[in-house]
Order: structure tokens, then C-alpha cells, then sequence
């Protein structure tokens, strides 16, 4: 597995299963996945849309919804396990001052009737006890950090446009000095210009305040722009998962060749594939490997019946596809 418990290393995530109980059965959301993300790099979880990214990001920052059937693993922040800790020292130490999340679709859970200011400011003044006037100083620095002018801290969410809303969230979540910063598509919502205006803006951040992030997106194209290192999840599993110079060049895993393969950005020397056939069902996932039913690859006997683990494929990059144990590429 990929592993290291060198300090350089800000976040190991081990085996963490999220599941949840719905009418229909179990939702395998989050079946086992492990990854780690060094102090200063991001890491960018990419994959369509139902693979799980939002729920690992979820399981990681202890945010569950009541459903939860199953929520085990290990995840050690900064030299802390997580899973041991109660409420209160979660609190304490990684919602204050240690993770911060930007969650998918915040821009339209903005309060309509507190100011952008007080937002931005409030987990100063609730979980810090800051005095309002100090957090509200505060956030029009944080205001000014993410490229808005000051003047924005007085004005409700509705007269804001969707990349201020979305720069207001990053201030939202750079207030506590976060030491991991979790972006779940910021800018999915977005238009072409705003999203690229937001990823200049967190490019800056990430250099001028030496941030850690951990980006997620279904847009592969996207992450490239951002990633020191890809994990590609499927089905609620790590498929492919190494340095985004390495991946994005030479793809492993079947289901990540097809990816890059379809977005015309990366490959503009061919016209751009479909990926045939659908996202599994995680309540019912395939047998084997989950991506068998759509995989060119697929070898009968083998790939339906025995799940793949993560092979090395050189040095950092793993895919878990058994044409790896046979020394053969996709
Ligand atoms: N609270 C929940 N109850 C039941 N199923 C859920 C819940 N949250 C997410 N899911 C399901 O878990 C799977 C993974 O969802 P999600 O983590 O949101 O994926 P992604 O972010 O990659 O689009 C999907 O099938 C989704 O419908
Ligand atoms: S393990 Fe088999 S089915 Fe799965 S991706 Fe590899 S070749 Fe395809
Ligand atoms: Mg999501």
C-alpha cells in the first residue's frame, strides 16, 4: 500500500468505509479507500459523479449524514487518529485550526439574511470565542486575501455573483489558518472565465500560503492544473492513484485510460471516447473488479471473480487492475 508515516506527510487515510442504510439496501458510498497527502501538495480525488468523492471527503471532516450504516478506518491528521477522538477534541483540534472544507453546492447554502462579513467571520466567534469586532476585522482580511475589497463584508449573499460567493467560501474556510484546506468541486457551478478566475486564485493561495489542499472534481482537465498527485476513484474505491506527471501521461488503470481519453482537452490528437455502459450500483457493486461490466480489458474468470489490490506500477504509482500482476499495460 501507499504508505509513510514521515513527517512530510499531513493526512494518511486507511481503509475508511462509509456506508449508508437506505430503502433499497446498504450504499457501499466509500469501500475501503486509503491514500495519504503530504504537507504543501495537493491531491486531486477525480472520478464521475456517484464514485464516492464527496463521501470521502465527508468521512474525513466527521460530517455524516443520519444514515450512516457503517463508518470505520483510520484517518491520522497532522500525527492524530481521528476515529479515537470524541467530539469535543474533534472540535478542539481539526475543526478549528486543522481541516476546513468547502463543500459541493455551498454557494447556494449561504445564510440569505446575515451579512457576508459576519459568515465569513462566525466560526471565529463561536468556536474561538474572537470578540465580533476583532472576527469581523478579520474577515475583511480574509475577504481582501481571496480578491475581494473589503467593502463585500457588509453586503447580503444575494448581491454577490457566483465566483464572489465562491472567493467569500475560501475565506470562509482560510479564516482558522486551516492546515488542510478540502475543495469538493469549488467551481462546478461556475462559468468557464469565473472557474478559471478561481483557479488562479487558488494556485496563489496554495503558493503564497504554502496550503495543503485536497481537490476534488469530476472534471479531470480541471485537476491537472492544480495536482502534484491524482487518486482516481470508482465505485467507491481507489482505481489509480500516483503523481499527476506520471498518471496523466501514462495511465494504469483501464477506467482512467478512458477518462483522459474522453476529455478532448488532454487528448486533442484523437477525437474525444465515451465511456460505454454506466457507473455501478454501490448498493449491488459488480463482483471482482467493480469495473469489469465496462472494462476492454476484461479477463473472464479472473477480473469477475477476485478483487485487484493496488499494485505498484514504478516508484508512487499504483492501480489497482490485475493486468499490473501480469506485467501488462492497458
Ligand atoms: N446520505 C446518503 N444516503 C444514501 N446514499 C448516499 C448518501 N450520500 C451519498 N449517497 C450515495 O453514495 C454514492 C456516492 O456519492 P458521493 O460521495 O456524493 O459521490 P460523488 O461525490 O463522487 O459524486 C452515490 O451513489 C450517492 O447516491
Ligand atoms: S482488473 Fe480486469 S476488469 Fe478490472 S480494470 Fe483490470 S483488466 Fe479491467
Ligand atoms: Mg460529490
Amino acid at each position: 500500500m501507499p504508505a509513510s508515516s514521515s513527517d512530510d506527510y499531513l493526512l494518511h487515510v486507511r481503509d475508511l468505509i462509509l456506508h449508508f442504510s437506505t430503502r433499497r439496501g446498504i450504499v457501499r458510498a466509500v469501500d475501503g479507500v486509503s491514500f495519504s497527502v503530504r504537507r504543501g501538495e495537493t491531491l486531486a480525488i477525480v472520478g464521475e459523479s456517484g464514485s464516492g468523492k464527496s463521501s470521502t471527503a465527508l468521512g474525513i471532516v466527521r460530517i455524516l449524514p443520519r444514515n450512516v450504516a457503517r463508518y470505520t478506518g483510520s484517518i491520522v491528521f497532522d500525527g492524530m487518529e481521528l476515529m479515537r477522538m470524541d467530539e469535543e477534541e474533534f472540535r478542539r483540534k481539526v475543526r478549528i485550526g486543522g481541516i476546513s472544507m468547502v463543500f459541493q453546492g455551498a454557494m447556494n447554502s449561504l445564510n440569505p439574511v446575515l451579512r457576508v462579513g459576519f459568515q465569513v467571520a462566525e466560526s471565529l466567534i463561536v468556536n474561538l470565542r474572537v470578540p465580533k469586532q476583532e472576527a469581523l476585522r478579520r474577515a475583511e482580511e480574509a475577504l481582501e486575501l481571496v480578491g475581494l475589497n473589503r467593502s463585500v463584508a457588509q453586503r447580503y449573499p444575494h448581491e454577490l455573483s457566483g465566483g464572489m460567493k465562491q472567493r467569500a467560501l475560501i475565506a470562509m474556510a482560510l479564516i482558522t489558518n486551516p492546515k488542510l484546506v478540502i475543495l469538493d468541486e469549488p467551481t462546478s457551478a461556475l462559468d468557464v472565465m469565473t472557474q478559471a478566475n478561481i483557479m488562479n486564485l487558488l494556485k496563489r493561495l496554495k503558493r503564497d500560503l504554502g496550503l495543503t489542499y485536497i481537490f476534488i472534481t469530476h472534471d479531470l482537465a480541471l485537476a491537472s492544473e492544480l495536482a502534484d498527485r491524482v487518486a482516481v476513484m470508482y465505485g467507491g474505491r481507489i482505481a489509480e492513484l500516483g503523481p499527476a506527471d506520471e498518471v496523466y501521461p501514462r495511465p494504469r488503470h483501464p477506467y482512467t485510460k478512458l477518462l483522459i481519453e474522453s476529455v478532448p482537452f488532454l487528448r486533442y490528437d484523437r477525437p474525444p471516447t465515451f465511456i460505454p455502459g454506466s457507473p455501478p450500483d454501490l448498493i449491488e457493486p459488480p463482483s471482482g473488479c467493480r469495473f469489469h461490466p465496462r472494462c476492454p480489458y476484461f479477463m473472464k474468470g479472473k477480473c469477475d471473480v477476485q478483487e485487484p489490490p493496488l499494485f505498484r506500477a514504478d516508484g508512487e504509482h499504483w492501480a489497482s487492475c490485475w493486468l499490473l500482476e501480469e506485467g501488462r499495460d492497458a
